[in-house]
């Protein structure tokens, strides 16, 4: 029997939903609407692309919502000048500025800067600390978009061998981290995988969920799944027809999983949907 489809597309379009309430809230309390506001250095067209859609998801959500676009030659501390200015912005709850950054411009120091209480991409040390010891403030969007996906779903992980495959900071290693969290979308055994694991087919073929990170077009095989696994598929590549795929296999693990996201319609509305809930949470916070 195929595989059914973990909605990005209709979960992302609830929790929106569920997010007005709260961003009236805030509106009420504090005068205004939650603030985001995007930082994209450069005119790289896939970060352009990625900024407009948080910008359209900020704005349709009732955010005030912003994107400050700097040239590609921007130096290090004219970037850092700008992160200091939002940092002191009261009506700002969120800063991202979007990665990769220009070769010129060292990023860890940008991440650095932005105060954890703004830093609704979670990529500070401070907010990456504090997922790994288990005190969330801000994870990363993209995880945390996965295991909202699998919750609002009824997927369970309490004691499933999970495997990630992908070690960035961005998605693999919070992924890593949140799955192995106690309670709710947590509780699993993990394994990750990076470029240099040996016998990747093999270690896939033991997930009960799998989470694909690798960055590489349908690079997991249908014959590598485990019947009966959840199927998570982060990537999204374009083909040269022009048409998008993931780092998985589609067809061929849709008929061996017992779940499976889409790309598009995955895990990437869930990702933008996550911004926006850190955002407004960031809001509620300042709101005492
Ligand atoms: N580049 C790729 N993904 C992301 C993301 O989630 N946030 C930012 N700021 N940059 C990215």
């Amino acid at each position: 029997m195929p595989a059914r489809i973990l909605d990005g597309k209709q979960t992302a379009r609830e929790i929106r939903g569920e997010l007005a309430a709260r961003v009236a809230v805030v509106r009420d309390r504090l005068g205004r609407p939650p603030g985001l506001v995007a930082v994209l250095v450069g005119d790289d067209p896939a970060s352009a692309l990625y900024v407009k859609n948080k910008e359209k998801a900020a704005t349709g959500a009732g955010f005030s919502g912003e994107v400050l676009r700097l040239p590609g030659t921007t130096s290090e501390a004219e970037l850092l000048g700008v992160v200091d200015r939002l940092n002191e912005e009261e009506r700002v709850d969120g800063i991202l500025v979007q990665l990769p950054l220009p070769k010129q411009i060292d990023s860890d120091r940008v991440i650095d800067r932005i105060r954890p209480e703004k830093d609704v991409d979670g990529f500070h040390p401070e907010n990456v600390g504090l997922l790994a010891i288990g005190r969330p403030r801000f994870a990363s969007c993209t995880p945390l978009g996965v295991v909202e996906l699998l919750r609002r779903h009824g997927v369970e992980t309490r004691g499933k061998r999970a495997v990630v495959l992908g070690r960035s900071n961005i998605v693999g290693k919070p992924m890593a981290l949140l799955l192995l969290r106690k309670g709710a979308v947590g509780d699993a055994t993990v394994t990750v995988c990076h470029s240099a694991s040996e016998g990747l087919p093999e270690i896939v073929g033991e997930a009960d969920l799998l989470v694909a990170a690798v960055g590489r077009p349908e690079f997991v095989k249908g014959s590598w799944i485990k019947p009966g696994a959840v199927v998570v598929d982060v990537g999204i590549h374009r083909r040269p027809d022009g048409s998008l795929c993931g780092d998985v296999a589609f067809d061929e693990a849709a008929e061996v999983a017992s779940w499976i996201s889409p790309v598009p319609g995955g895990v990437g509305p869930m990702t933008i949907a996550m911004l926006l809930a850190n955002t407004v949470a960031s809001a509620e916070r300042r709101g005492g």
